[in-house]
C-alpha cells in the first residue's frame, strides 16, 4: 500500500447505482470508470445493439432479456480516492439481491429517467434503499431528450418516495434545446457541446452570469434562473447533516449518454459521500473500520461466473483493517479457518488478482463451498458475527421436479447452489420431502430455470402451488401437523425452521383467530 492504512481507508468510497431498468445505469457506470482511466474508450463497457455487453451482464439471460440480474463490482481511483460501484440488478423482482448489495455500501446513488419519471419498480427499490439509512444522490438523467419539467421531477420525487431533495444544479432548456446547466453548488454554468475552456461560466453575487453571453437571451435561461430563484425562497437547505443521515437526497441533471454533468457529479458525489462506516455485530459491538484486525462479511455468492471454469466467487465487504494475500481467516459460524490465497478484485474489463485491499474495499474469494451469504470473516483473534443479511419473504412458491429422474443429482447439487447463492429460497414438505422454492418475483423462477439448464444440465418442471403468504413460527413446539391444510401448508425452510404457507391472507387470518397460541412472523 502506497499510504499508511488509517489514509488508505479514509480515501474509500463505496457505492451502489440504484434504477429503473433502462434508465441509464450502465451508461453512467461506464462514463464513470471512462472518468477514473479504468477503460480508456467510454465505448468498450456497453453497445446492446452492437452485441458488445457491459463487464457487469455476466449471464445470458441478461443479454437476450437486456436487462441486470446479478450485481457486479467494478474499482478505480479518481481526485485521491479509490472508489469501488457496485451494480444492482435492476428489475423488482431481484430486489432481495439489491438489499443485500446495499448492505455492503456506504452510499447509494439513484437514476432517474427524465422522461418516465420515477417508475413503480424504482420506489421498490428506493425502499430497501431507504432501509438502509445510507445517503441516497438523485441522477436524474436523458436532459438530452424532451422530459418531464425537472419541477414536476422534484415534485415526483418528494411525493412519490418520500424524500426531500436538494437541486444541486439546474437544467437550463432540454432535449435539443438543452444548453446547459445551472451549478447552484459550484456557482456556475456549465455548458454543453462547447470547447473545453468555455464550459464553464462564473456566475455573480445576484446568481445571473458575470459576463456578457448569449445563453441569457434565451427563454430557457430565464426559465432556470426563475425556477433557481423559487428553490432558493421555497426549497429545502443544503444540509450536510441530513444527506448523511438519507433524509435529504442530493439531485443532479444531466445526460449520461451525452457524458454531460457526470464528471461534476462525481467529484461533487466524492465530496459528500461518506468514508468506510462502521458496522454492528449480533451482539451489538461496533466495528471501526480503521481498527487494525481484518474483518468483513459475505453479501454476495456466485457461481459460474465463467462458465468455462465452473468457479464459484464469494463476494466479501472488507468492515475493518486490511488484506494480505495469503492470511488466514475465521469464519466462526463453522469456527474454521481458510488460507486466502485465490483472491480477485473487479476491474472493468477483467477480474485480477488481489494482494492487498482495505476497509471499504470488494473482495472475492474462491470458494469450494464453504461460505454462505452473510458469512464473516475475521483475520485476528476475535470472534463475532456481523448482523445476519436480512431475507424478504417470498411470495410466489412452486413445487420443483427433474423433468429427467435420472438427473437427480445434478438437480439437488444445482439448487443447493442456487439456494446458498440467494438467488432463490428453497423449502421442502415435511414427509414427502417435495422441493419447493420460494421468490419475491417471477423472474427469479426465470431465471432459475434457466441456469439449472445451462449451468447444470437439467430440465426442470415447475407448478405454482397457489400458496402466497408465508409465515415463520416464534414457538414451533406449540405448531401440531394437523394444523396445516387445505389453505395452509406446513413446510420446512433450509434451515430447518418451519414455515406456514398459507392461500392468502385472509386464510392466515383465519388460521390465527382459530389458533391464536400459535406466534407467527414473517421476515423483512
Ligand atoms: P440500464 O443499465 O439502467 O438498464 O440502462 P442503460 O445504460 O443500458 O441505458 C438504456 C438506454 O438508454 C440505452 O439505449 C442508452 O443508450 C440510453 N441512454 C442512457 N443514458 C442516456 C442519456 O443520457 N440520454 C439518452 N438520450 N439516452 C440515454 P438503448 O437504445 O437501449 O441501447 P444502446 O444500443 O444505445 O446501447
Amino acid at each position: 500500500m502506497d499510504k499508511p492504512l488509517k489514509e488508505e481507508i479514509a480515501s474509500r468510497r463505496t457505492f451502489a447505482i440504484i434504477s429503473h431498468p433502462d434508465a441509464g445505469k450502465t451508461t453512467i457506470t461506464e462514463k464513470l470508470l471512462y472518468f477514473g482511466g479504468a477503460i480508456r474508450d467510454a465505448g468498450t463497457v456497453k453497445g446492446k445493439k452492437s452485441g458488445k455487453f457491459a463487464t457487469s451482464d455476466w449471464m445470458e439471460i441478461e443479454k437476450q432479456r437486456g436487462i441486470s440480474v446479478t450485481s457486479s463490482v467494478m474499482q478505480f481511483d479518481y481526485d485521491g480516492k479509490r472508489v469501488n460501484i457496485l451494480d444492482t440488478p435492476g428489475h423488482e423482482d431481484f430486489s432481495e439481491d439489491t438489499y443485500r448489495t446495499l448492505m455492503a455500501v456506504d452510499a447509494a446513488v439513484m437514476m432517474v429517467d427524465s422522461a418516465k419519471g420515477i417508475e413503480p419498480q424504482t420506489i421498490k427499490l428506493f425502499k430497501v434503499c431507504r432501509m438502509r439509512g445510507i445517503p441516497i444522490f438523485t441522477f436524474i438523467n436523458k436532459m438530452d431528450r424532451q422530459g418531464k419539467e425537472p419541477l414536476e421531477l422534484m415534485e415526483e420525487l418528494e411525493e412519490v418516495l418520500g424524500i426531500e431533495s436538494y437541486a444541486m444544479n439546474w437544467p437550463i432548456g432540454m432535449g435539443k434545446e438543452f444548453i446547459g446547466i445551472y451549478d447552484r453548488f459550484n456557482n456556475r454554468v456549465e455548458q454543453v457541446r462547447v470547447d473545453e475552456d468555455k464550459r464553464f461560466l462564473a456566475l455573480n453575487e445576484d446568481g445571473g452570469l458575470a459576463e456578457p453571453h448569449q445563453m441569457t437571451e434565451t427563454s430557457y435561461y430565464q426559465q432556470a434562473l426563475d425556477d433557481v430563484l423559487l428553490l432558493n425562497e421555497a426549497g429545502n437547505d443544503f444540509d450536510e447533516e441530513r444527506i448523511a443521515k438519507g433524509d435529504l437526497t442530493p439531485v443532479f441533471f444531466g445526460s449520461a449518454l451525452t457524458n454531460f454533468g457526470v464528471q461534476t457529479f462525481l467529484e461533487t458525489f466524492l465530496q459528500f459521500s461518506p468514508a468506510p462506516q462502521p458496522r454492528i455485530t449480533k451482539d451489538e459491538t461496533t466495528i471501526d473500520p480503521y481498527s487494525e484486525e481484518f474483518s468483513g462479511f459475505i453479501f454476495k455468492i456466485q457461481a459460474n461466473m465463467n462458465p468455462a471454469h465452473r468457479d464459484r466467487i464469494a463476494f466479501v465487504r472488507i468492515v475493518s483493517g486490511a488484506f494480505t494475500r495469503g492470511m488466514t481467516v475465521t469464519v466462526p459460524r463453522i469456527s474454521k479457518t481458510f488460507k486466502l490465497t485465490q483472491t480477485t478484485q473487479f476491474l472493468a474489463d477483467d477480474r485480477e488478482t488481489v494482494d492487498e485491499a482495505v476497509a471499504g474495499d470488494i473482495i472475492g474469494l474462491h470458494d469450494t463451498g464453504n461460505y454462505q451469504i452473510g458469512d464473516t470473516v475475521i483475520g485476528g483473534k476475535s470472534s463475532f458475527q456481523f448482523d445476519a443479511l436480512p431475507q424478504f419473504t417470498p411470495e410466489l412458491f412452486v413445487r420443483v421436479t427433474a423433468k429427467n429422474v435420472m438427473k437427480s443429482k445434478h438437480f439437488h447439487k444445482g439448487i443447493l447452489q442456487l439456494v446458498q447463492e440467494g438467488a432463490i429460497q428453497y423449502y421442502r414438505t415435511l414427509h414427502t420431502e417435495e422441493v419447493l422454492l420460494g421468490a419475491v418475483g417471477q423472474l427469479q423462477f426465470e431465471v432459475f430455470e434457466h441456469r439449472m439448464k445451462n449451468e447444470y444440465n437439467v430440465e426442470v418442471r415447475m407448478e405454482h402451488i397457489g400458496l402466497k403468504v408465508a409465515r415463520w413460527i416464534e414457538n414451533e413446539d406449540a405448531v401440531k401437523e394437523s394444523m396445516a391444510g387445505q389453505r395452509a401448508m406446513l413446510v420446512k425452510d433450509r434451515f430447518d425452521n418451519l414455515v406456514f404457507l398459507f392461500e392468502n391472507d385472509f386464510a392466515m387470518r383465519w388460521f390465527h383467530d382459530k389458533y391464536p397460541e400459535i406466534q407467527l412472523y414473517s421476515l423483512l
